[in-house]
């Protein structure tokens, strides 16, 4: 049985197309470990099918449900979404809004199931710098989940690969002003163990979809050995067949890390 056949999920999505559970077997270890997302495309979905870019968000939050269900069944044990960058707060008030709004609903909606799941999250992010509602809805659904051994969803909303860095950075640099740490003690590890993904397993494979071959400042320090995988399909088009066809993409390269094999 996969994890996700619960009653709710096959009222809601009946026909899963694809055997997890077949699949897992044929990947194997080859299956990336931590997997990161920039869910890009939507404004051009809904632009393309004559709609409001709040169109496109909705249909995007759609994809959810089915790519986490999935990476879950497979066993993938992390799985990091980029939702809103630091960046994002360029965009018109209307859009930044109708996004918390969707972020606000899914929170409320499906952190029942998840929990249910045994999924647990974990936002990604400055989260003081949300709106009041949404901070205290992730917080509220990072604790309520917090006990769960299943998949690792993070969630990034208001992140900024940088702006990780800068409180990563302080974090060190008070302890060091206290007399707590000594900056020779300070190694690679040190530093990934403050960033905003400390503890997860190393990221493995990092995929954009929506075309645009650039990071737009997610996970880079994160990103130093992961497969890159670039996708042409708009994000509310990435069906669950089409994130197979990555995950087996991924299966097949060949991993050096600087080294000869
Ligand atoms: C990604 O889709 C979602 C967010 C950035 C919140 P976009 O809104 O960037 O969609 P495009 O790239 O304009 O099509
Ligand atoms: C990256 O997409 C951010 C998210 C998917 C949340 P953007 O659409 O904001 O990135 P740029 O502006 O094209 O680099
Ligand atoms: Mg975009």
């Amino acid at each position: 049985m996969t994890a996700f056949a619960t009653p709710s999920f096959f009222f809601r999505e009946a026909a899963l197309q694809i055997d997890a559970e077949k699949e897992r077997q044929a990947l194997g270890d080859r299956l990336p470990a931590h997997v990161g997302i920039i869910m890009d495309g939507n404004g051009r979905w809904a632009t393309k099918r004559g709609m409001p870019r709040a169109f496109g968000h909705r249909a995007g939050t759609e994809r959810l449900r089915g790519i986490i269900r999935l990476s879950s069944d497979l066993g993938i044990r992390a799985l990091s979404l980029y939702a809103f960058s630091t960046e994002n707060w360029k965009r018109p008030k209307a859009e930044v809004d109708a996004l918390f709004g969707l972020f606000m609903e899914y929170f409320v909606n499906e952190v029942e199931e998840l929990h249910t799941n045994r999924v647990r999250i974990r936002v990604l992010g400055d989260v003081e710098g949300l709106p009041a509602n949404v901070g205290a809805a992730v917080r509220a659904a990072e604790k309520k989940t917090a006990e769960n051994d299943g998949l690792r969803l993070n969630v990034a909303l208001n992140y900024g690969s940088r702006a990780e860095t800068v409180r990563a950075v302080q974090s060190l640099a008070r302890e060091a002003a206290s007399g707590a740490l000594s900056p020779d003690a300070i190694s690679e590890e040190t530093l990934l163990s403050r960033l905003d993904t400390a503890g997860l397993p190393e990221l493995d494979l990092l995929i954009r979809t929506g075309g645009e071959q650039r990071l737009s400042n997610f996970l880079l320090l994160q990103a130093a050995y992961a497969e890159l995988a670039f996708v042409d399909t708009l994000w509310p088009d990435y069906s669950d067949e089409l994130y197979m066809d990555t995950l087996r993409d991924y299966a097949r390269r060949n991993r050096r890390f600087g080294g000869l094999k």
